[in-house]
């Protein structure tokens, strides 16, 4: 797939209208790679075809949710099905049962889910229910992890690091936060043992909560390693401060869930993206004495409601999304991932570009340096490193193949070696078009 030269024409158009009525010119965060976002038209499988006729090979995927591609067809007749039938109510329905005992079966540590609408409401419930179920304020966090938008939890989400390699000082993420906010927040830097304890030692048993991804993407999808893994179930296990296992993005990394790939004994979860079949969802989850704060049998401790949260239509494609979601399925997108992983190393060989990559399973991430980074520090990126990236991506788009706008690619089950080859041969072009240029 070497095509270089795209229309744009159409999205051109649609973004000057965007922009009289979006601040910005968008309404949430999405790929922009040149002066304006690409505007889609369809899905469907591994593809999608924007408003000016250009297909492409979606490896953003929604930002990791469509593990099955676009339009798949199991989703899609449950959808349909459900949507004659009503697509919301105020009363339960039996599909929120079943989607529930479908992730309760699945995740050793799930117990009891309540269903939300986001990500980033499963992430505030959950810490609700830490602080609830401790009668503690304050929770930890890794440096520069990225958990939604609850202010506590976007805490030092993009932060330089400092002196000693590190972002862990309390960073408000806009202006205006309350100090309260920064007060309640212990910033942890990951994969580093010894000086994480030292900071997680300060807080002793004042910690409600741990928010933990195993595989946090914004810092760069560097896995956590099991010695640090061990360090957060001793401190867990020793103060009572419980661990919420934030796997909004990472439960795509196994069937069993990412805290069970990592060995993280987590109390808590969130969970979001995948779960809801390409549908707005969220879940919070996890041991069954603290999901007891949500009860409304006894005296509510916890209260939480949502107008769509559990709505009949996520609950269907949900259900159908995981339930075409089996080991074999895991394992044939994680082959494609090492895939991947290695045609990468294999180019920057043979260009000699500063390109590295990092990720696991379904995930990988490419970064503009000569080696994978395995701290903040080495994540994090020079002005001239950030730009370098986007012409990357820039180079990929022209050429047929999407990514998320930080690097990150998430595989979906439509997709075989082909897909992969076509994103390697396309990413070899584009460095050496750069090294050329
Ligand atoms: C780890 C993690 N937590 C929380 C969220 C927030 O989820 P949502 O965008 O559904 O609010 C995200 C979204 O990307 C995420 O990656």
């Amino acid at each position: 797939m070497s095509q270089t030269f795209r229309q744009a024409r159409r999205s051109q158009s649609l973004y000057r209208r965007a922009c009289q009525v979006f601040p910005g010119g968008v309404t949430r965060a999405t790929i922009t790679f040149d002066t304006h976002p690409t505007y889609m038209a369809a899905g469907s499988g591994a593809r999608v075809l924007d408003v000016d006729g250009n297909e492409y090979i979606d490896f953003a995927n929604n930002f990791t949710t469509l593990i099955h591609g676009h339009a798949f067809p199991p989703v899609v007749a449950a959808v349909q099905e459900q949507l004659t039938s009503g697509s919301c109510f105020a009363n339960p329905t039996e599909t929120e049962i079943e989607l529930a005992e479908l992730i309760c079966a699945r995740v050793p540590g799930i117990e009891a889910i309540r269903f939300v609408t986001s990500g980033t409401e499963a992430v505030m419930f959950a810490i609700k229910a830490a602080r609830t179920f401790t009668g503690r304020q304050k929770i930890a966090k890794l440096e520069g992890t990225y958990h939604g938008a609850y202010d506590w939890a976007e805490v030092s989400e993009t932060v330089p690091p400092d002196r000693r390699g590190g972002a862990v000082r309390p960073v408000p993420n806009y202006r205006g936060t309350p100090n309260a906010v920064l007060d309640d927040v212990v910033v942890v830097p990951f994969n580093d043992v010894k000086r994480a304890a030292e900071i997680l030692d300060r807080h002793g048993d004042s910690l409600a909560a741990m928010l933990i991804d195993v595989m946090p993407s914004r810092p760069g999808l560097i896995p956590l390693s099991q010695d640090f893994v061990a360090l957060l179930n001793d401190f867990s296990a020793s103060t009572g401060a419980l661990i919420i296992s934030d796997e909004v993005l990472n439960f795509r990394a196994a069937l069993h869930g990412a805290a069970a790939a990592f060995g993280l004994n987590a109390k808590l979860f969130s969970l979001g993206k995948i779960i809801g079949g390409g549908f707005a969802v969220g879940a919070v989850a996890g041991a069954r004495e603290v999901m007891d704060v949500f009860s409304t049998r006894e005296a509510r401790l916890l209260p939480q409601g949502g107008t769509f949260a559990a709505n009949p239509v996520t609950m269907v494609a949900g259900r159908a999304c995981l339930q075409h979601l089996n080991a074999p399925d895991y394992a044939r997108i994680a082959d494609l991932g090492s895939h991947a992983r290695r045609g990468i190393r294999a180019v920057r060989e043979r260009t000699g570009a500063d390109i590295s990559v990092t990720g696991q399973g379904s995930l990988f991430r490419i970064h503009p340096k000569s080696d994978p980074p395995r701290t903040y520090a080495e994540f994090y990126q020079t002005p001239e490193q950030s730009s370098d990236l986007k012409n990357i991506l820039s180079g990929l788009a022209h050429r047929g193949i999407l990514l998320s706008n930080t690097g990150l690619a998430a595989l979906s089950t439509p997709m075989g070696p082909a897909e992969i080859d076509a994103f390697l041969s396309s990413l070899e072009e584009t460095l050496k078009e750069r090294v050329a240029a």
